[in-house]
């Protein structure tokens, strides 16, 4: 009897981690070819923001599941969307930035993953914009009752600090751009307004600037994702679940 019961439980953790798998390999290959397909991701993500807002409007509020306790509510669709989206334009950007300047001279390579980057850029100051109004006008599924103040206090500082890095990042990036004397054309098509003119000084302290916040921004989001694995498998009290509605 113990060995059915055994072989049920490792088929449905084994189909699990299949279900996973599939989600993993769909998501990476969807984050490749953003990543790739730059001029094309345009459309991609001019689609996503439309669904995002109409399901936002028509489903303003995060679904109650009374029938669950209440660490267990999730976030809803347009939140979900919003964090991942972000997350991997965070991830593709900060690749493109970590080997870009790695390259010497001024290639053809180069200015194109340069010009990349910097779209990617706006997409998330845009993107970040539409989820600081979203959490401004949502209350956050609250955290279980059980959760010791002190990690609910770290969990606010950490969503907090990262909302402010998801903009701070873009802007730095984009007046040293301009203060280095080049203009940010997003898409290659829309030439964006440059505030301040070309000053040598001031790149050098905002390349300095954009480069200490992103990596503030790595080692946060490494402890951000540490905490969500800790909670998945040390605590295993599914609050990865909140942001992975596949998770059950
Ligand atoms: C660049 C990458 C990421 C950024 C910038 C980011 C940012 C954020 C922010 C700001 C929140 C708070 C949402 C709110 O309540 O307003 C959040 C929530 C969350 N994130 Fe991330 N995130 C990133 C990657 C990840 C990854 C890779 C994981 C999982 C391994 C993850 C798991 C979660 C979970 C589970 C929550 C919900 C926490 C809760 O319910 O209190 N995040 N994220």
């Amino acid at each position: 009897m113990s060995c059915v019961v055994a072989d049920v439980v490792s088929l449905r953790v084994s189909r699990k981690i299949t279900t996973a798998r599939a989600h993993f390999i769909q998501i990476s290959v969807a984050a490749t070819t953003i990543c790739s397909l730059a001029p094309g991701y345009s459309v991609f993500i001019g689609l996503l923001t439309i669904h995002i807002l109409t399901r936002s409007l028509a489903n303003p509020e995060p679904k109650r599941m009374p029938s669950r306790p209440s660490g267990s509510e999730r976030y809803n669709g347009a939140a979900i969307a919003l964090h991942w989206l972000i997350a991997v334009l965070i991830i593709c950007g900060f690749y493109l930035g970590w080997i870009m300047t790695d390259i010497p001279g001024f290639t053809p390579t180069k200015l194109k993953y340069f010009s990349w980057h910097k779209w990617i850029g706006v997409t998330v100051f845009a993107l970040a914009a539409l989820r600081m109004l979203w959490r401004a006008t949502h209350r956050a599924p609250p955290l279980d009752d059980a959760t010791p103040a002190w990690q609910k206090a770290a969990a606010h500082l950490v969503h907090g600090v990262l909302y402010l890095l998801m903009l701070a990042i873009p802007l730095s990036g984009y007046f040293y751009s301009s203060a280095a004397g080049i203009q940010v054309v997003y898409l290659g098509v829309v030439p964006l307004p440059t505030f301040i003119g070309p000053d040598p000084a001031l790149k050098a302290t905002l390349r300095t600037l954009h480069v200490l916040l992103d990596y503030t921004l790595l080692a946060l989001v490494v402890m951000h994702v540490l905490a969500a694995l800790k909670h998945q498998f040390v605590d295993r009290d599914g609050l990865l679940a909140r942001m992975i509605p596949f998770l059950k």
